[in-house]
């Protein structure tokens, strides 16, 4: 029985779903091949672009016809067909030839709009009110001038009305802000997404949203309006806060332009100019870090609509748009993604109540009040309780993370839009009624990147680091990659992002989000080649410069790890040119290929739980070795064999200069911290007759610790995966499994429900760390997510292989877990690898989609006595790297589900 033909699925441009807005270089298409049976594969594709649905379907004036193109490849095409129009709107559609040669329909059509001409393309002038001269209350009450009062004032409304006089085919919105704004169209919002336009160097890029607002239009009078808010653009931003916000500019601004279709082909455009007119309303100021505050009486309601009596309204301030390129946001959508009912309250007196929600997440709250006007409700937020049962804020540093409502009376929504706390408690105060009555919800706010990743096994508390983990990296991927949501930081530093970036991508799809940050990376090099600490950069306190250890490295690491997870040779295009600078710069400041100097700002292994004492030549160099040698690969990717062959050379160097000052014969590596052997061994900077020595030797600093880890930020990403490299899954079990400080499962027995910034956030003895710098969500040390996919469950791709089509399933059970199973959603479509163990036997199960091949490697004291479904032998024996004792069972297989059993690993 011949199966049925595949089916092309989850059509994508750009990493998303019929994207409104993307730049010419960026429409790169993809699907997934969908179908049953087992060995199925694409053996081919045909791709088909036209300007509009009926020419799409009659296969007439296309803009591009791939025509039949022999590929297994399902992601990352380049569009090559005629050249796209700015605004253009673009249908396209894929079949695809199977394994046997049957081809598949076409697919259902898919869209793209290409963003607007950056230069031309745009008419409209920023308008806002400049820096109005009314304050905002100070949070505190009266007393002497509060500076973070004094910088905050009321969020401009900004209105037009225009007339519509013939019916409308189509209209777009396409709008940004310096700060944030909520675009509002005849009284209702537009689109689903906050805290637009996210967050960039706004000197050097702007990003704007496009909506399609085609039902929100009618004919007659028709309201097109904006709040604007701070925002990071001038608000509160870092740690700097005698800046008093303000980082990029004064106030915040509108920019927008609406686009209306009629039938008889005729367009309008109504634009951000000198007609609309401004009004401050119930927001009285609105910061990311010290939050809002809404005197809800002030409220012009109606504003958003027409009909409304705007005389009183004053004109906005306009300003010429300037050269700053406008981009369409390449990134996905910051929302609501989650709501959270309160898991318990407790309540001080009749006026202070804390609300536990049982998770630390980032968002807001949202109240629905029903009482007097001109009640102060209160709202604090803060990640733990102080040991009296009070709201602990001070880690907070001096973000104030607070809203504050005045009721305007009755039934109320209380609920902010343009800020964000990080937080599992929340302190009400001042809410009339029976709190236990009242209507409080947590609403989850962050980039809302599509989830990939899945993880269970049969330890629940295991199950918990996974998804404090996936927390983690919820409330801080917001616009970029940011270290904490709560404290007054809330940046993206590069460091972090580099170590977890392998975590996020099984996680959850950051193809996108990393798509838009590494432009931020890109746009914050330093003329010198050194990529900076922080993306988007700042000129912090302590933070000038660039060109860190482990953080200026990220700049490689990360578009190299979008290429390994997601085939996406796009990104190494486009950045092949900023790497290279930054290659270049390490190598011109180090041309004995030490690199010891011009480390900027040294963090070194941040974080360890000890001193840190590995050497930060010693880190630096081990990271330029394993820039080098990934640069290697990108070149090849990118074409460019020259550059390649250079990086190979340089790579060479670089090794032997470390084996030369950090290497000892006897398999030593200077300083003999934990890190120092890491780095050593992950980044292949020890000759291979010394690797089991130097491994051995990483085993033994990490008896001598009790069997505890002490890497910090610069090596625990590579902890587990060299150990389980090297012949020490047992180990690397050990350190997973370890209860006491400072490990993994010690956070999660704490009741930490995110990862902690430091491995000894809170202890029992002494409570919590110093609140200077104590975040109890920070994604880094999280990165051990990427053993548990990559090594536990065996979820892996073959060395050199990128883009999951040629898997290496190779489970590596250990410790006391008796089974493991998860799914990664690859851009091939899921693979799903679970094991279980009972008594002597070891099952393992995996479910493949069409178009991978996989090597299926299991480990087992009798690996020649594994069988599958059909009771066949396994292809060939090898050694298993994970345990040195014992050998795997290879099997080479194909789409389907699969099963493999036969007598258990005695060892690992
Ligand atoms: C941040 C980190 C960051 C570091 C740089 C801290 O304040 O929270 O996560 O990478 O500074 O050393």
């Amino acid at each position: 029985m011949t199966a049925p033909p595949l089916t092309p699925a989850g059509l994508r441009c750009a990493h998303r779903v019929n994207p409104l807005g993307v730049a010419p270089d960026r429409v790169r298409l993809a699907w997934v091949p969908e179908g049953t049976g087992t060995g199925r594969a694409q053996r081919a594709y045909q791709v088909v672009v036209a300007p509009d649905e009926m020419r799409l379907r009659a296969d007439r004036d296309l803009s591009w016809d791939s025509g039949r193109v022999e590929s297994s490849c399902s992601a990352d095409i380049a569009y090559m067909g005629v050249p796209l129009a700015p605004g253009g709107r673009y249908t396209w559609k894929v079949r695809v030839w199977d394994e046997s040669g049957v081809v598949s329909s076409w697919s259902e059509p898919a869209a793209f709009e290409v963003e607007l001409d950056r230069t031309d393309g745009w008419h409209a002038s920023w308008i806002g009110q400049g820096r109005t001269q009314e304050r905002a209350t100070p949070p505190n009450g009266p007393g002497p001038v509060d500076p973070v009062a004094r910088a905050l004032t009321p969020a401009p409304y900004l209105r037009r009305a225009f007339g519509v006089d013939k019916p409308v085919a189509s209209a777009r919105l396409y709008v940004t802000a310096l700060g944030l704004y909520e675009a509002r169209l005849n009284g209702r919002r537009v689109g689903d997404g906050f805290l637009t336009p996210g967050w960039t160097d706004y000197t050097q890029r702007i990003l704007y949203q496009t909506y399609d607002v085609t039902d929100l239009l009618t004919e007659g009078e028709n309201v097109l309006a904006a709040v604007i808010a701070d925002g990071w653009y001038a608000g509160f931003v870092g740690f700097d806060v005698k800046w008093a916000g303000a980082r990029y500019g004064a106030a915040p601004e509108l920019l927008a332009q609406l686009l209306i279709l009629h039938p008889d082909g005729s367009r309008v455009w109504i634009v951000t100019d000198e007609r609309w007119r401004s009004s401050a309303g119930a927001i009285r100021h609105a910061d990311l870090l010290m939050g809002e505050r809404h005197d809800l009486a002030r409220e012009p309601h109606g504003w958003d609509r027409a009909g409304f009596d705007a005389s009183g309204w004053r004109p906005v301030r306009c300003r010429e748009r300037g050269g700053t390129p406008l981009v369409a946001d390449p990134g996905p959508p910051i929302r609501v993604t989650e709501e959270m009912a309160p898991r318990s309250i407790a309540s001080f007196d009749d006026e202070r109540h804390i609300v536990d929600f049982g998770q630390n997440l980032t968002g807001w709250l949202r109240i629905t009040s029903d009482g007097p006007a001109g009640a102060r409700v209160r709202i604090r937020h803060g990640e733990a309780l102080a040991a009296d049962g009070t709201l602990y804020t001070e880690n907070l540093r001096t973000a104030r993370q607070t809203d504050e409502f005045t009721t305007g009376g009755g039934t109320e929504v209380l609920e902010p839009r343009f800020t964000l706390h990080g937080f599992r408690y929340a302190e009400i105060s001042g809410l009339a009624g029976d709190i236990g009555q009242a209507d409080i919800t947590a609403r989850v706010v962050h980039s809302d990147i599509p989830a990939a990743g899945t993880f269970e096994s049969s330890q629940p508390w295991l199950d918990r680091l996974f998804r404090n983990i996936d927390w983690g990296q919820r409330g801080n991927f917001i616009s970029v990659p940011t270290d904490c949501p709560q404290r007054d930081e809330r940046l993206g530093w590069l460091g972090d992002a580099q170590v977890f970036a392998r975590t996020a991508c099984y996680n959850r799809d950051v193809s996108a989000f990393f798509a838009k940050w590494l432009d931020d990376v890109a746009d914050a090099q330093l003329d010198s080649g050194a990529f900076a600490d922080l993306a988007p950069r700042l000129d912090l306190r302590n933070v000038r410069g660039g060109g860190a250890p482990a953080w200026g490295d990220a700049g490689v690491i990360v578009p190299w790890t979008m290429w390994k997870m997601y085939g996406d040779t796009g990104i190494l295009h486009r950045h092949f040119g900023a790497m290279t600078a930054w290659m270049d710069f390490l190598e011109r400041t180090n041309p004995d290929y030490l690199r010891a100097r011009e480390l900027g700002n040294s963090y070194n292994d941040w974080l360890g739980p000890g001193d840190d004492d590995t050497p930060p030549e010693l880190l630096a160099t081990a990271y330029w070795a394993h820039g080098a040698a990934l640069m290697a690969e990108i070149a090849d990717v990118v074409g460019q064999s020259d550059d390649a062959a250079g990086y190979r050379a340089l790579w060479s160097k670089v090794r032997s200069a470390f084996a030369d000052a950090f290497v000892a014969a006897d398999g030593q590596v200077a300083s003999g911290t934990q890190t120092a052997y890491v780095l050593a061994l992950h980044m292949n900077l020890i000759s291979e007759e010394l690797r089991a020595e130097a491994a051995d030797r990483l085993v033994g600093a990490i008896q001598a610790a009790g069997w505890h880890l002490t890497t910090g930020y610069g090596g625990v990403a590579h902890l587990l995966p060299v150990l389980s490299s090297t012949g020490h899954t047992d180990v690397a079990y050990r350190l997973l499994e370890q209860e006491s400080m400072p490990s993994w499962r010690y956070m999660v027995q704490a009741g930490a429900t995110t990862i902690w910034e430091r491995w000894d956030g809170w202890t029992a003895e002494r409570g919590f760390q110093s609140p200077w710098m104590n975040s109890l969500n920070h994604y880094a040390f999280g990165s051990v997510g990427e053993w548990l996919y990559r090594f536990l469950l065996g979820i892996d791709q073959e060395p050199g292989t990128a883009g999951f089509g040629q898997l290496l399933l190779r489970p590596h059970p250990g410790g006391s877990l008796s089974r493991a199973s998860g799914t990664y959603r690859s851009v091939r479509g899921p693979v799903t690898s679970g094991w279980t163990r009972s008594g002597d036997r070891f099952t393992y199960q995996v479910q493949l989609p069409p178009n991978v091949s996989a090597s299926v490697r299991i480990p087992s004291a009798q690996a020649a006595e594994i069988r599958d479904a059909a009771g066949n032998p396994p292809a060939s024996l090898a050694s298993f790297p994970g345990a040195r004792d014992a050998q795997e069972a290879v099997f080479h297989v194909g789409s389907g589900a699969h099963e493999f059993s036969g007598p258990e690993l005695t060892r690992g």
